[in-house]
């Protein structure tokens, strides 16, 4: 039996304000590593608890160039934009936003929520658009929560909502446009994985809550820190010791593209970022109605 992936380091998340003043974990970018492509950042947002009134969210603003994945854990949030699309987010609901040629949004705490209070986790993962796909027109795959597959290991140990790519034989129901993987695990106390994952796909895993064991020296990685593997192996090894274990997987196939970025615009050179500037300013990426 070969062994599995090794891991290549571990980045500890920073915790930031964002958008309105919500709080985020960040494992990237950071000054440790600006991107894993094809992914360009991942934001863990909260977990928060908010009194009544003080939910904040990040409020219009534009993208162009990748797509936004929103996956909500706790709390809801609502989306407008620029094309008069709009909905609400709740718990275990996955939105994958592809801003193509661009889209201007906001996403804020739903006004009930708000009025409520309570607590707000969630996550945003941005991916990358290849050169060919950065400027086609801006399109939305909402999947409600009971729309994501789901797997359970054959010990009942491990379950896993498969939001893209395919887990224990089960495939997502979200297309992407590049290769993509992007997995919540659920580990019992005890549980083993052993996961295949193609040798051309570059995968992180991002504990979310309790510690386990990484890779085929055992080490133990707790919550919010990413695990970079190397692409060495086949096969990722996850074990839980005795506490449960929610952790996401996440890999992809690089592009290998040059990236510019700037804030909310992600091309190629620095003229396609000069024009994306132009074309929001020049009002071409829309307005939301209020
Ligand atoms: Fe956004």
């Amino acid at each position: 039996m070969s062994t599995s992936r090794s891991i290549e380091r571990i980045i500890p998340a920073i915790r930031t304000v964002e958008g309105g003043g919500f709080v985020v974990h960040r494992p990237f970018p950071t000054r440790l590593l600006m991107d894993f492509d094809p992914f360009l950042l991942l934001d863990e947002m909260g977990p928060a608890d908010y009194a009544p009134g003080e939910a904040k969210g990040a409020p219009d603003h534009p993208h162009r160039g990748f797509e936004t994945v929103t996956y909500m854990l706790e709390g809801e949030f609502g989306h407008k934009d620029s094309a008069g699309h709009s909905g609400t987010l709740r718990p275990g609901d996955v939105q994958w936003m592809t801003a193509g040629a661009g889209v201007v949004h906001s996403e804020m705490p739903a006004e009930d929520f708000t009025r409520r209070g309570g607590r707000v986790h969630g996550l945003q993962l941005w991916v990358n658009l290849p050169q060919r796909d950065k400027m086609i027109a801006p399109h939305y795959q909402e999947i409600p929560s009971a729309r994501i597959p789901v797997a359970t290991s054959e010990d009942g140990k491990v379950s896993v909502k498969v939001i893209a790519g395919e887990a224990l034989g089960v495939k997502a129901a979200i297309e992407t446009r590049t290769p993509i993987l992007y997995q919540h695990f659920s580990l019992k106390p005890g549980a083993q994985i052993e996961l295949a994952v193609p040798r051309d796909y570059r995968v992180f895993a991002y504990p979310l809550s309790g510690t386990a064991l990484y890779g085929p020296q055992s080490q133990p990685v707790r919550a919010q820190q990413m695990v970079v593997f190397r692409d060495d192996s086949d096969t990722i090894a996850v074990t839980a010791g005795d506490e449960p274990v929610e952790l996401l997987l996440i890999g992809g196939v690089p592009l290998k593209e040059p990236v510019v970025r700037y804030g909310p615009f992600v091309m190629n050179t620095e003229e396609e970022i000069r024009q994306a500037v132009v074309d929001y300013q020049a009002g071409r990426m829309g307005a939301i109605t209020h």
